[in-house]
């Protein structure tokens, strides 16, 4: 998808949708990142360059999905009334209301914006960690492989790949495996709320109105309190029979965060990363290139590598 260009009529020179992503990732964080007690113009200035490239992307970027939806609108492809079972997440938004008013179209293309990068970053990072420790683990990809080329065997070839939702019932150590990288690398590592009116008392602690309290997922995910040998990186620990111990592991792991915000595209980030890594495994064999060296995490909006995933992919 990075190598895609946008090409809108306000931009006609070709720009890499990736230059655009990390405008928008770094422009987000250092807004998320500046203290709230400095004022506003001194925040302002101080990130005055992110802030122009920042919106230069989000003006683009809401300009093509502008123009999206005014083709949708144009083709009558979208409606308002079309039955719910054969609505998309753009039919959905068309038919929302707040306080009884239909959204307007720019507040539709700024949702969707909001689905495009919530979406993007997460799930790639998410497959490149796999990708990582396939690489770091060629036991666990042979693993992997004898349990998906049997499952997809005559469902696929170059051109045609017709996954049955079925065949995906069928992997359990597939499961494991997403389980294990969720658990392992949170990919959006903190969470934060904060106490919008009153007071609040979370575990005893007293939170004045306004307090931040943050909830340091990858912390938790990686807590002896929660997980025996919690560094290692263990696709077992999901396969056991003890559902009490499962679902105790489960309830520590909260890597789409919880509650009223959590991850609304958290469904369609499974099966999105299901059926990439299933065809990836069955397609492509991986190792990383020699003389690499060490891989450096970065933190952003989301958690990743530095300078990238150098690695050897072959088909097999
Ligand atoms: C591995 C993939 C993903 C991870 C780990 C992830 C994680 C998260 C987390 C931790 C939050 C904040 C939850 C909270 O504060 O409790 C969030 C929010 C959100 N995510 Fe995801 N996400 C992923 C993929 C996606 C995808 C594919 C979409 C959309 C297609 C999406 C859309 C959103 C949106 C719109 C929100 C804001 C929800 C709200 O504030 O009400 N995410 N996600």
């Amino acid at each position: 998808m990075l190598d895609q260009y946008i090409n809108s009529e306000k931009h006609p020179e070709k720009i890499p949708l990736e230059r655009y992503i990390n405008a928008i990732s770094t422009g987000l964080q250092k807004r998320v990142g500046m203290p709230r007690w400095l004022p506003r113009f001194i925040r302002t200035y101080m990130m005055r360059a992110d802030l122009n490239d920042y919106w230069t992307a989000i003006n683009a970027i809401r300009e093509i999905a502008l123009q999206a939806l005014q083709k949708k609108i144009d083709s009558k492809e979208s409606s308002r009334e079309k039955d719910r079972k054969e609505m998309d997440l753009i039919d959905f938004l068309f038919s929302s209301m707040v306080k009884k008013e239909p959204l307007s179209l720019k507040e539709i293309a700024d949702e969707t914006l909001g689905f495009f990068i919530a979406g993007h970053e997460t799930t790639t990072n998410l497959i490149a960690y796999a990708v990582k420790v396939l690489c770091d683990k060629p036991e666990l990809l042979a693993r992997l492989q004898n349990e998906i080329d049997p499952v997809l065997d005559g469902h696929i070839d170059d051109t045609n790949y017709s996954i049955l939702s079925s065949s995906l019932a069928k992997l359990p150590i597939l499961e494991a495996f997403i389980k294990e990288c969720l658990r392992h690398m949170p990919v959006i590592p903190m969470i934060g709320r904060q106490v919008m009116t009153g007071n609040a008392v979370l575990r005893g602690y007293h939170l004045p109105e306004g307090s931040i309290v943050f909830n340091q997922l990858y912390a938790s995910q990686h807590s002896s309190a929660s997980f025996e040998n919690p560094d290692a990186f263990d696709i077992d620990r999901w396969l056991i029979e003890d559902e009490e111990k499962l679902s105790k592991m489960r309830s520590f792991v909260n890597t789409f965060g919880d509650g009223n915000h959590a991850c609304v595209g958290q469904q369609f980030a499974l099966l999105e990363i299901r059926v990439i890594l299933m065809l990836f495994i069955k397609k492509f064999r991986c190792r990383h290139v020699v003389g690499r060296v060490e891989l450096e995490l970065i933190h952003t909006m989301t958690l990743g590598y530095k300078k990238g995933l150098p690695i050897i992919i072959e088909q097999r």
